[in-house]
């Protein structure tokens, strides 16, 4: 008998109203989720219910991999989460026409990952709720970072006040089964455009940097110099996992 391993989603909802919108659709989607497979691990984290401090600049993380930071606040114990997570649901609200402050601070928090494509063979899943504006640029933003950690965005869900409600469960529904069909149903990840753009520009970014760098150490200790693509990475990642 083969037992599968437990899918996990992880997703970190960024609004300061505890029981608005996002919150609410978030809690929707595990619901649809879990009527199509109770074997899901959803696990929702909100910004307001966790202490993360703002990043204070000083480089530690991109310089040696790691955040003073990490033993003071919940830090350490959401990334612990984010590494066992197969797919990352970045929820927030429209704010000025972009994240909200608590999702900023938390996404500051994880710059460095960019830089090792860290969160590489994961599932992007982006969810916006706005009165009217922003919308398309948060989307648009959290897709592009979220990308650069090495995250694959397959899926979006973008709610207006003015929206019909048959048109968001619509979305939900939608969002549902394509998460349903890469975690139960165990269809294939493939690279994109963008994550190969960007795997071309580290790797070069990274090859330059002196043999002592932290940045190229992790490089170099994870295989991904070995890899000519971002498909490469996801193989490599894949035979893994086995
Ligand atoms: C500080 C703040 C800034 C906002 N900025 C915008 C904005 O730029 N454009 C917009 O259409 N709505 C804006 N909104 C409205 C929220 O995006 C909208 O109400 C959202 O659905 C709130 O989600 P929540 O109920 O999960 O907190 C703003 C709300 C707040 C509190």
């Amino acid at each position: 008998m083969v037992i599968s391993k437990q899918k996990n989603i992880l997703a970190l909802v960024g609004s300061n109203h505890i029981n608005g919108f996002t919150r609410n659709i978030i809690q929707l989607l595990k619901d649809n989720l879990h009527a199509r497979n109770e074997n899901i691990d959803f696990q929702i984290i909100d910004t307001t219910e966790i202490d993360i401090n703002v990043c204070r600049g000083c480089n530690t993380c991109f310089e040696k991999g790691l955040c003073p930071l990490d033993r003071q606040d919940d830090m350490g114990q959401l990334k612990a989460m984010l590494d066992n997570a197969d797919v990352i649901i970045l929820a927030c609200p429209v704010y000025l026409m972009h994240v909200s402050s608590p999702m900023k601070i938390l996404l500051d928090r994880l710059s460095y990952w960019c830089h090792l494509l860290k969160l590489r063979n994961k599932l992007l899943v982006t969810v916006i709720t706005t009165s009217r504006s922003g919308a398309n640029e948060t989307n648009n933003y959290l897709k592009y970072i979220g990308s650069g950690m090495g995250l694959l965005p397959i899926s979006e869900i973008i709610f207006t006040h003015s929206s019909d409600i048959d048109e968001l469960i619509h979305k939900i529904n939608k969002s549902a089964y394509i998460i349903n069909q890469y975690l139960i149903e165990k269809k294939e990840i493939h690279s994109n455009q963008f994550l190969e753009e960007t795997f071309a520009i580290e790797k070069l970014d990274k090859s330059l940097q002196l043999d002592s760098s932290f940045e190229k150490q992790y490089w170099q200790s994870h295989g991904l110099f070995n890899c000519s693509s971002f498909e490469d990475v996801l193989s490599l990642e894949k035979e893994r996992k086995k």
